[in-house]
């Protein structure tokens, strides 16, 4: 079968390094569009649904096709098999639109929609119903620029990047698939130990906990994933089961989480409970600038932007202290995300670091870099 994953743009590569790891077959890298298309079975897909930290969403690729209007997109959606929806069964045609046309993701939805039910009529003859809230199948239609894509959703409108662990909402968060994408670019594993210097709500350390353990990311998802609607609930079972035997439940890592303000902490705290890791994430209340810890092997963070938290010049002396005080900390390697890569790089070249890597992420609208950086 065909698949495709979706994902922060820029993190592709290591998303399809984590779909091969699973058992997928790479067949195309998007590389800057977030998109990763492979080949592999439905239980991969199920897998990778409850087990894939990376990924935000994972659809069956029904038709990927050149287009000119709006026509042949009804034309190209209309040839396609929709018999395996049942007939009671409510649908959703979720649109996107990337690039100059003359109509918009609404017109997309509308002409997509029509031709699923007029599809559905001819071979079934029953009129299928739509239900754009509480949809039982989704169907995704991706018009980016001359190209459409098809493709049922198995994850469902909750993408994969919402883990159910996250009771404590800090008020600028990562993404768990950025977090969790970050931990694996910096080659961490569970021997050696990791320190998050801005830790927030601690969602680095919190996602690098779980990898440790083999805990599922979804292990806490309270939403359906929408491919039991139409395969049934066994194929869930089945890898939730497998899942459970994996688990390492008292492994022992070093994770240190230094953050300024007890609030988050608490946040941190809470959410690391809620995901079964507290027991090995170690909360400090201190400043980055002046860190008073034992040798660490690799940092991780997301410090603030200055965009949303601060000014400039506070964020330009947040990361010169922090990194001018990581050098006698951080043995191997620091990973940072941050929009402010002019800073960052000035900081970094400054204090005497080396550039190792330079990646442009996409996150959230916004343009950022990861820099992995060497002391
Ligand atoms: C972008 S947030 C990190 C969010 C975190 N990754 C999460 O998912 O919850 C940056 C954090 O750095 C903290 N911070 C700012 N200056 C700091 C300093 N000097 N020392 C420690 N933490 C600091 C802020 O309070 C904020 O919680």
């Amino acid at each position: 079968m065909r698949f495709y994953a979706t994902l922060s743009p820029g993190l592709e590569e290591i998303a399809a390094r984590e779909i091969e790891s699973f058992g997928g077959k790479i067949v195309e890298i998007r590389k800057g569009k977030g998109r990763v298309f492979f080949e592999g079975d439905l239980k991969l897909m199920a897998k990778l649904n409850y087990m894939a930290r990376t990924l935000e969403r994972i659809m069956i690729l029904l038709a990927v096709e050149k287009f000119a209007t709006l026509d042949d997109i009804y034309r190209i959606v209309k040839s396609l098999d929709f018999g395996w929806i049942k007939p009671d069964q409510s649908f959703a045609v979720r649109p996107l639109r990337a690039g100059e046309h003359d109509f918009t993701s609404l017109d997309v939805g509308r002409v997509a929609g029509q031709a699923i039910i007029d599809s559905y009529m001819e071979s079934k003859g029953v009129r299928l119903k739509v239900n754009l809230d509480e949809p039982d199948v989704i169907i995704r239609v991706d018009v980016i620029f001359d190209e459409v894509y098809v493709g049922i959703d198995t994850t469902g409108d909750e993408s994969l990047h919402r883990r159910g662990y996250r009771i404590y909402d800090h008020p600028a968060p990562l993404n768990p698939t950025i977090a969790s994408s970050l931990i694996m670019l910096s080659n961490w594993n569970p021997e050696r130990s990791l320190l998050d210097p801005m830790c927030g709500s601690g969602t680095i350390l919190i996602e690098a906990a779980m990898m440790g353990r083999n805990i599922p990311p979804q292990k806490f998802r309270r939403e359906k994933f929408l491919f039991t609607n139409i395969y049934g609930e066994e194929l869930l079972e089945e890898v939730k089961k497998e899942a459970v035997k994996n688990e390492k439940r008292y492994l022992r890592m070093t994770l240190v989480g230094i953050e300024r303000f007890r609030k988050h902490i608490r946040g941190g705290i809470v959410n690391a409970k809620t995901a079964e890791v507290y027991d090995t994430v170690h909360f400090i209340q201190a400043d980055a600038t002046e860190l008073c810890l034992k040798e660490i092997d690799i940092a991780i963070t997301n410090p603030p932007y200055g965009l949303r938290i601060a000014k400039k010049g506070l964020i330009e002396n947040l990361y010169d202290g922090f990194l001018r005080s990581a050098k006698d900390v951080v043995a191997d390697k620091i990973v940072i995300i941050t929009a402010e890569d002019k800073i960052l790089r000035d900081k970094a070249l400054r204090n005497d670091y080396k550039i190792d890597r330079e990646i442009w992420v996409k996150y959230g609208g916004l343009d950022t870099k990861v820099f992995v950086l060497k002391p």
